[in-house]
């Protein structure tokens, strides 16, 4: 049933390039430039006049929707604001009829999530669910919405139902921002071509497995860790903290690069192991200089770079390359060895990899 993997964390890591094919099939049409959601088909006006879109989700999926404000915002100029749905619906939050809300959620079984879209519901607003597993409570709650496709996710730490979730967000934010008219037929055609290349770029992320877990055996003693990603990577870096600290039982944290200076670059010494995404176009220049501060720290770096980076590779101690391709589609790519490098640590200190202390697949109790 694990199809020859040690553990279904492992399968699902190397199942993504495929999740995402099944994610996009029948929906994006890449050669005739055109994105099919019949959720969002049949509610297109209600997505065309929407003031804002207020994602709900928690944990994985929460990140997921962070990658998603980033894409709505820049390529559908979409206000959006992304929620822990413990915290929205606790809050009296202001909801109206011209809201939409997006609720994302592997499980579709989420508590805090099933409750956030009850009450936003209730607000007279129109709910939209992301969901993965068929039939959920979330999914029956929702009046419309997208699965990811992903197909059944049994390790507790969620790895292709991330990806898939952000491969649903992006084809919605494409097809809303075409349909608003904010990007351009050429680039939409082009972003719908860098899309589908993106299976077939982890699948050649997955090949570097060796290497991460060369990196794994050097900091699987660490007792800290930090991850640094600025724009669309850094809720990847937060994605990437996460999923360390969940399977590894290592402390870590996901900060945007430029927050280092205002608090934690006070953590850095010799023993503390940092994650940088620093991607070609990524507000690459400043990654370098945050780089350089940590170094001169003493900090150890192990860099997520794009291929044929040469300053980064200068400076840090490990550099993971990963294929070129969109800036607002790294996330895809970057998440991969972060999912590794968390699942080899957790191998080599002997950790219950599918099953963590304390966690369950779905929280159903809030
Ligand atoms: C992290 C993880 C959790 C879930 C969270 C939401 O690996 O598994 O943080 O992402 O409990 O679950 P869903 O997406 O099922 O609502």
């Amino acid at each position: 049933e694990k199809g020859g993997y040690e553990h279904f964390m492992l399968k699902e890591i190397h199942e993504q390039p495929k999740a995402i094919i099944d994610t996009y099939r029948g929906r994006m049409l890449a050669d005739q430039g055109i994105i099919k959601m019949a959720g969002v088909d049949d509610h297109l006006e209600k997505f065309l006049n929407a003031d804002r879109i207020i994602i709900v989700a928690c944990g994985t999926s929460w990140h997921a929707g962070l990658v998603a404000e980033y894409l709505f915002e820049d390529i559908a100029r979409i206000p959006v604001e992304v929620e822990y749905a413990s915290e929205f619906r606790y809050r009296n939050p202001i909801i109206t009829d011209k809201d939409i809300v997006i609720a994302i959620s592997q499980s579709g079984e989420t508590a805090d999530t099933l409750a956030a879209i009850k009450l936003a519901k209730s607000k007279g607003a129109f709910v939209f669910g992301v969901c993965n597993v068929v039939g959920s409570s979330i999914a029956r709650e929702t009046h419309a919405g997208a699965y990811t496709h992903a197909g059944p996710e049994i390790g507790v730490a969620s790895t292709k139902a991330f990806t898939t979730q952000i491969t649903v967000l992006s084809l919605i934010a494409l097809k809303l921002g075409k349909a608003k008219g904010k990007i351009s037929n050429s680039l939409f055609h082009s972003h719908l071509q860098t899309l589908q290349l993106i299976p077939k770029k982890i699948e050649e992320l997955l090949a570097i497995d060796d290497q991460v877990k060369h990196i794994a055996s050097v900091y699987k003693n660490a007792t800290n860790c930090l991850y640094l990603g600025r724009g669309f990577n850094f809720p990847v870096a937060l994605e990437g903290a996460l999923k360390l600290k969940e399977i590894s039982y290592i402390h870590a944290e996901g900060y945007p690069a430029a927050e280092m200076k205002h608090g934690p670059i006070a953590l850095i010494d010799e023993n503390m192991p940092i994650i940088v995404i620093a991607t070609s176009k990524g507000h690459y220049e400043k990654v370098v200089s945050n780089i350089q501060e940590i170094k001169s720290r003493s900090g150890k770096i192990i860099a997520i770079v794009t291929q044929g980076d040469t300053t980064v590779k200068e400076i840090a101690d490990h550099t993971i390359e990963i294929p070129e391709t969109e800036e607002a589609f790294t996330p895809l790519l970057t998440t991969i060895p972060l999912q590794l490098l968390s699942y080899h640590i957790a191998v080599f200190l002997g950790r219950n990899v599918d099953q963590p202390r304390n966690l369950a697949k779905s929280v159903t109790v809030e």
